[in-house]
């Protein structure tokens, strides 16, 4: 496994694979490396010949008094997990090699950036577009893996490759969970004791929605309010949101009558965690769900 932080030797490592005809993939991820990312690289290197895992906590996603400084990082630990599982190359630069000291250019997510996430962390979007946008233009992937834990990141980059004609295809991975139903989160350290225990009442409330819904409920105001009492039931959890949307619009649905996502997002303690489950709502008030 090569290593480099420069953007030239990444991009020489990418040209020649290219040469050799290989089919070039690119996880982006800000390292601390669990299962959740580890599953990405395994659908990478099945989906492709030469696989780049990026290592970067990017600033600019993170808003003034977030958790930058404080996000976890474990350079080594990550290193000796990528070689195990096979990537090809780790590129880990520098925010100096990534941002020059008079960068000025930024893209814009458009409205799905505004809305949920967005609403909370009004910059968070334009950050993560800008990077992965940056780790595209230097990697040139055919292939670029997202974990759906992050559901509304994943629908954001879409759109993003597809508005800007980026020539690369954006692969969603399904969320990893531990055996309580907490997804896998690098912030899920942040969780003391009390509150790790608390904190799969996000999955509970994804759950209740989805056991509303395969019993035939399609009212959406009903399946989203059952899972913000659930969250309210948990003394350790304060609700951010709890909605059913459309799967790629993300705006809210009246009726579950096809394709959905049930989304949420909670604090608990000082850690804001978010979760989202796939209901599809069939005819007839038939609903099965997936995710689970
Ligand atoms: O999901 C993440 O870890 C980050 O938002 C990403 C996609 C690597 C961009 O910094």
């Amino acid at each position: 496994m090569e290593r480099s932080g420069s953007k030239e030797e990444v991009r020489q490592a990418v040209g020649a694979a290219r040469r050799e005809g290989k089919r070039v993939a690119l996880v982006p991820t800000m390292g601390a490396l669990h299962e959740g990312h580890l599953s990405l690289v395994r659908a990478a290197c099945e989906r492709a010949d030469y696989v780049i895992v990026s290592l970067f906590v990017n600033p600019m996603q993170f808003a003034p008094g977030e958790d930058f400084e404080a996000y976890p990082r474990d350079l080594d630990g990550d290193l000796t997990l990528l070689a195990a599982e096979g990537a090809d190359f780790v590129f880990a630069p520098s925010a100096e090699t990534m941002y020059a000291p008079d960068a000025s250019v930024t893209v814009d997510p458009g409205p799905l950036g505004a809305v949920w996430e967005g609403a909370s962390r009004p910059t968070h979007f334009r950050g993560v577009c800008t990077v992965v946008a940056k780790l595209f233009a230097i990697t040139s992937p055919a292939l670029g893996f997202f974990g759906e834990k992050d559901y509304q990141q994943l629908q954001v980059v879409r759109r993003m490759a597809r508005d800007l004609d980026l020539p690369v295809r954006v692969v969603g991975c399904p969320i990893v969970r531990h055996a309580d139903g907490l997804a896998m989160s690098s912030r899920n350290a942040y969780l003391s004791a009390d509150q790790r225990a608390a904190a799969p009442v996000l999955y509970h409330a994804l759950r209740t929605a989805e056991t509303l819904a395969l019993g035939g409920e399609t009212d959406t105001r009903a399946l989203a309010g059952a899972m913000a009492e659930t969250i309210a039931a948990e003394p350790l959890a304060r609700i951010d949101y709890a909605a059913v949307v459309h799967p790629e619009t993300l705006e809210p649905l009246d009726a579950l009558d096809g394709p959905a996502r049930a989304i949420v997002a909670a604090h608990v303690g000082a850690t804001r965690l978010i979760d989202n489950m796939a209901l599809v709502g069939g005819d007839g008030g038939e609903a099965k769900a997936g995710d689970a």
